[in-house]
């Protein structure tokens, strides 16, 4: 797991949308796994900077969102869905019909579930795959106590997460309960993973994800057993990671053909 921890989200923005920058430029067919949630925001801020500058396009990649919340009429503001074309793609030039994310309209949600994982399978897997994490350790919507190896399924969110998301809502709304969410499992096939966090409220999630033993109760502790996996920090939250000097001493001295 390769560790950066950077200074303003601007920072975070350049050197994440310059991964990405590579995926498109480098596949004839590139793969996005989308995350949600106010960490990626710098990334897609740049993104869609260096795409009006034409350095980008998105014209013959696919984007896959990670989850969905269950019970929200489509196209509601608060789904993910229009979360991600509000603040990505309805400003690039990714085909509208090559934004997929859970079918959390259907009757058989299970079935669902499985039709998305096998979009994601016949687009040849997720090339690069976003996340940021919750103050719980979930990535995704996996909250603790999910399976290492769990695939794309219902959830149902903790107390905490829905709390913590209810800023995003409105005073007389209710943070829905169930969700549909990539397994944890399944985001371990993309091709690399890179979550980022922001904010000393994250930095207890973050050390147990990086440095903490490998368990179902810190669900980003995953990341562990991809072999490439990028976790880009800001100060606060990389506050409580024991090693933090050696990550800085690492990526300083990272020779100048290594990228992330
Ligand atoms: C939600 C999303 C996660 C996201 C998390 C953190 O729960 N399902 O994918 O990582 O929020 O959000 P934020 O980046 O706003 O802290």
């Amino acid at each position: 797991m390769e560790i950066v921890i950077t200074g303003a989200p601007d920072e975070i923005g350049d050197l994440v949308a310059g991964a990405i920058a590579r995926v498109l430029q480098a596949r004839p067919d590139p793969t996005l796994g989308l995350a949600t949630g106010s960490s990626p925001l710098p990334v897609y801020r740049q993104l869609i900077d260096r795409h009006r500058r034409s350095e980008i396009s998105f014209a013959s990649a696919t984007a896959f969102l990670l989850d969905e919340y269950v019970g929200l009429p489509s196209g509601d503001p608060q789904s993910y869905r229009r979360f991600i074309e509000t603040e990505l793609t309805d400003h690039v030039d990714l085909p509208p019909d090559r934004l997929h994310g859970p079918d959390t309209d259907r009757a058989d949600l299970l079935e669902a579930c499985r039709d998305y994982e096998r979009l994601i399978r016949d687009a040849g897997g997720i090339d690069l795959q976003l996340l940021g994490i919750g103050s719980d350790g979930h990535i995704g919507f996996n909250e603790p106590t999910s399976s290492l190896a769990s695939r794309t399924r219902l959830k149902t969110l903790t107390p905490t997460t829905r709390a913590d998301n209810a800023r995003f809502f409105g005073p007389d709304e209710e943070v829905p309960l169930h969700v549909i969410t990539q397994g944890l499992g399944a985001i371990l096939e993309a091709g690399h993973l890179v979550l980022i966090a922001m904010g000393a409220h994250k930095a207890e999630a973050v050390a147990a994800a990086v440095e903490g033993p490998l368990t179902a109760m810190c669900p980003a502790s995953v990341l562990q057993l991809h072999p490439h996996a990028t976790v880009v920090l800001d100060p606060d939250a990389a506050w409580r990671l024991r090693l933090a000097d050696y990550y800085r001493q690492t990526y300083e001295h990272k020779p100048p053909w290594q990228v992330i």
